[in-house]
């Protein structure tokens, strides 16, 4: 698929997000939040569901939280936020942030699903246990961020919004960061390896 056709699928996805009417909590939003970002996407991030911030805009990752997780994408890997592609796992935002619902996440599958194929990332960025159990399920976050799997390519965080609640979980947050850069960048096995100098022997001075 071409980036056009991407273009054109993903608009298409997008459409039927903001036009469903069989949840509650889609009857009830501001605005759906299917998602945005690079068709040609390398890197996806895949979030829980939209907050205030977001029901209130139509964008993802938007508010407080998803604030700290652009400027960490960026900081710690270069890599802007226009670059990878953002969803969440639910479209439309539940009420008072509540945790989605199961029927919330089966409803809104088809549609992840959809965008995953079509834009066909190399790494899956999880944000988040909801969005990790959908690759990953019956593990703990905790236990688990940061690590890489080859579940389809996944790389799985702890949600910004607990690295907004302590210091150890943020630095954690940016490590998991600064990993997802290097899956991206492997160092070759023959980089930064020291040129090894040629022994000189000091001629005899006899
Ligand atoms: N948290 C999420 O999981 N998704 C958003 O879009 C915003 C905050």
């Amino acid at each position: 698929m071409n980036t056009q056709q991407k273009i054109e699928e993903l608009t298409k996805i997008s459409e039927e997000i903001k036009n469903f009417k069989g949840l509650d909590i889609a009857k009830n939003s501001t605005h759906a939040v299917p998602g945005e970002g690079d068709p040609d996407a390398k890197i996806m991030c895949i979030g829980e569901a939209p907050g205030q911030v977001e029901d209130s805009t139509g964008r993802p990752f938007v508010g407080q939280s998803g604030q700290l997780m652009r400027k960490t994408l960026t900081e710690t890997t270069g890599i802007k936020p226009e670059e990878v592609f953002i969803t969440n796992i639910v479209k439309f935002r539940p009420p008072d942030n509540r945790d989605p619902m199961p029927n919330e996440i089966e409803a809104c599958r088809d549609w992840l699903d959809r965008q995953i194929d079509i834009i066909r990332p190399k790494i899956i960025c999880t944000l988040g246990r909801y969005s990790m159990a959908k690759f990953i399920p019956d593990v703990s976050i905790s236990r688990v961020h940061g690590q890489p799997r080859f579940v389809e390519f996944l790389g799985q965080k702890y949600h910004p919004a607990a690295a907004l609640r302590g210091t150890t979980v943020l630095n954690e947050f940016k490590q998991d960061f600064i990993k997802l850069k290097n899956m991206l960048n492997p160092v070759s096995p023959t980089q930064n390896i020291p040129e090894e100098k040629p022994v000189v022997t000091q001629p005899s001075l006899f």
